[in-house]
């Protein structure tokens, strides 16, 4: 490969890997992503001196950071002033418009994403400088973390000098998934974007959302934010346009509302003066902006009594202290129980049972007890107990680990646990197969391991409480139907410590049958992207065990196939997109390609319009083509689609 070819190849992999990783559109299948990539592997191996700062290599840095350097920010990053309820908003509208001497404004509504604020600069295009916030005058030089968030380009659209800020965060679902111990994802998300070490942070899986660019030349907000969403960078799309106060109380209660569905913290809602010309007529206060504040939401804190300290057993045997309160209302939902976490937040909190203790519930998270707002003579300290509370064998603990555990695999509160997370709908999918009848058949002794559910028979279903012969037979149908379940749900479903829904899915897409995952070994399973050394030991210890092996043989006994099923993982890729269609598809009617947009989670709409996301062009296109070239180049993002592409990314 001569240099020219190899910096061609750069782009073609940072293409693919924009469609893949933002546009959730992947041009061409991982297998032929990979062998690009090897390519280029090779290539940089042989010409270190060559190696382009724009390469996907680049980005997993594997250079240790020694500190960070400090970044003078060109222009202040300010913070938000902060309202807390209706009438401050009321008052922050009204100094708005008296700062504008009557005329009348109109405002943007968007989430405030809970994370770790950035600026960003591109030089010709290239993205040359990440920093943090810091003081909001100097911050931290992190562009090599930067470097690894997958949804952020490392070129640009178009090659210009600019400056970009926004928010990094660490998506919910990631978050859940992480093997690090952080209290929340705002916390993750700071703590690896300091990280030292560029490749831990990559495994972290960053994202992050612009809301700022910097002299656009654009009139309004909505239409900078359009114009950074051109140049490809990431912008959370959920920004409501409102022209009232009315109209932003409503669009601040319809954030609120969508709080838990949103797949990142936030912790309240940005109203924005629209207008760049107010925006500058309105300046700025030493701290924070004049033409923007900040909506908090409530973390509602209430005190209640704590009655009691129980220990919950989970399916991998943590021992878990959960506060057992007086039944108390937070945030509207009736709370009892709240967590501990573990006995060092015990410690370091003070809480003894009997005590009136603050208990909070912020967004979705589990109700936690905060602090002891009063302690009395007659509170008793908590021990945690020497033997489990649910099979009754001794708990192990070792030093330096915060954790307590019941190493007994027969304990029926794991058992419980595990079955529990085996038939739930993101591993088996077992209809009908809840809490009730779990409990039921585990303490009955018909269950003892995941397997045993297949060898329940319709007499011992039927002698169960409140089970009829319509609800006995549709648990065996649906116990018949989950036999067929793909091999990675059925990896997922076994409840592998750290073997969570993805990893599952990758160790599949490389072994695609148990015999192969069976021989695997832990090179072969750390070469893959995102399986570290925890994931890798824990899922080799569990399936190299003789148990597991025995486990094994009953499943497929019973008649379980878990067989790789091809294709399952990007089965949605057109999924939240629009699509509409123009002139004549040669390899499809009209009605079979919009099936085939539906059936991968895209939507139809019916005309041109800045909400449209792929024109599909087929031959003899109409006007809808100029239209949305046009609106294009106001600031919509029309994707032109030819067939061809179309057709491959369907197939894939
Ligand atoms: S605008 C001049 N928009 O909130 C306006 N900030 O408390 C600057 N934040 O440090 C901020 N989501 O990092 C803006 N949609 C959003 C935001 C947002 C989160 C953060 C931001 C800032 C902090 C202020």
């Amino acid at each position: 490969m001569i240099p020219s070819e190899y910096l061609d190849l750069v782009k073609k992999l940072n293409t693919h890997a924009h469609a893949y990783y933002s546009l959730d559109a992947p041009e061409i299948s991982d297998f032929d992503y990979d062998i690009l990539y090897k390519k280029l592997v090779d290539f940089e191996e042989n010409n270190p001196a060559k190696v382009d700062a724009l390469s996907p290599t680049q980005r997993v840095g594997d250079k240790l950071l020694e500190g960070f350097e400090s970044f003078q920010h060109p222009s202040k990053l300010p913070s938000l002033s902060n309202v807390f309820n209706d009438e401050e908003l009321e008052a922050f509208v009204e100094r708005v418009e008296k700062g504008l001497n009557g005329k009348k404004a109109t405002f943007t509504v968007e989430p405030k994403i809970d994370g770790l604020a950035i600026a960003l600069h591109y030089k010709e295009g290239r993205l040359v400088v990440g920093a943090t916030r810091g003081d909001g005058s100097r911050g931290e030089l992190v562009t090599s973390n930067i470097k690894t968030i997958k949804s952020l380009p490392l070129i640009l659209n178009k090659a210009v000098d600019m400056e970009v800020r926004g928010e990094v965060f660490i998506r919910k679902s990631v978050f859940k998934s992480l093997e690090a111990d952080f209290a929340n994802p705002r916390n993750a998300a700071a703590g690896s974007i300091r990280q030292l070490d560029p490749s831990v942070t990559a495994k972290r899986r960053l994202d992050v959302f612009l809301y700022q660019g910097i002299g656009m030349n654009e009139p309004t907000h909505d239409r900078v934010l359009r114009a950074v969403s051109a140049l490809g960078l990431p912008v959370n799309k959920d920004v409501l346009m409102c022209v009232s106060v009315s109209e932003i109380k409503k669009a601040i209660r319809h954030i609120i509302e969508k709080r838990d569905d949103y797949d990142w913290e936030i912790d309240g809602a940005v109203i924005k003066v629209n207008e760049c010309a107010y925006q500058d007529a309105l300046g700025y206060t030493i701290k924070a902006p004049r033409w923007a504040t900040a909506y908090k939401f409530p973390t509602e804190q209430v005190v209640t009594r704590l009655n009691d300290i129980e220990i919950q057993v989970g399916r991998t045997g943590v021992l878990t202290p959960v506060a057992k309160l007086e039944p108390v209302r937070v945030t509207g939902v009736m709370v009892s129980n709240a967590t501990l976490h573990n006995m060092d937040e015990i410690g370091r909190k003070g809480v003894k049972i009997g005590d009136d203790v603050v208990v909070q519930r912020a967004g979705e998270v589990i109700p936690e007890v905060v602090r002891v707002e009063q302690t009395y003579e007659t509170s008793e300290l908590f021990f945690m107990p020497l033997d489990c509370p649910s099979c009754s064998a001794t708990v192990h603990h070792e030093d330096g680990d915060v954790r307590y555990y019941c190493v007994n695999m027969m304990c029926p509160a794991q058992v419980k646990g595990r079955l529990e997370h085996f038939v739930a709908r993101k591993a088996m999918d077992i209809d009908g197969f809840g809490k009730q009848l779990v409990d039921q058949l585990v303490d009955l002794g018909l269950v003892q391991d995941l397997a045993d559910i297949y060898y329940v028979t319709r007499e011992q279903l039927l002698d169960l409480d409140r089970m009829g012969e319509t609800s006995a037979d549709n648990i065996l149908k649906a116990l018949e139907d989950s036999k067929t379940k793909s091999l990675s749900k059925f990896l997922f479903g076994l409840g592998i410590p750290f073997v969570g829904e993805r990893s599952a899915e990758i160790i599949v897409e490389s072994f695609p049958s148990l015999d192969k995952i069976l021989m695997v070994s832990k090179e072969k399973l750390l070469d893959l992207y995102d399986i570290g050394d925890t994931i890798a030991e824990s899922f080799l210890t569990t399936i190299q065990s003789p148990e597991f092996i025995r486990l094994l043989r009953r499943f497929l006994d019973a008649g379980i196939k878990a067989e790789h099923v091809e294709g399952e993982i990007e089965s949605d890729i057109f999924s939240g997109q629009t699509f509409l269609i123009t002139g004549t598809l040669s390899q499809f009617s009209r009605t079979q390609a919009q099936d085939e947009v539906k059936k991968r989670g895209g939507k139809i709409l019916s005309s041109v319009s800045k909400n449209l996301d792929v024109l599909l062009v087929g031959d003899k296109p109409g006007s809808k083509v100029g239209k949305a070239v046009k609106l294009n180049e106001s600031g919509a993002t029309i994707q032109i689609m030819d067939e061809s592409l179309f057709e491959a990314l369907i197939k894939e």
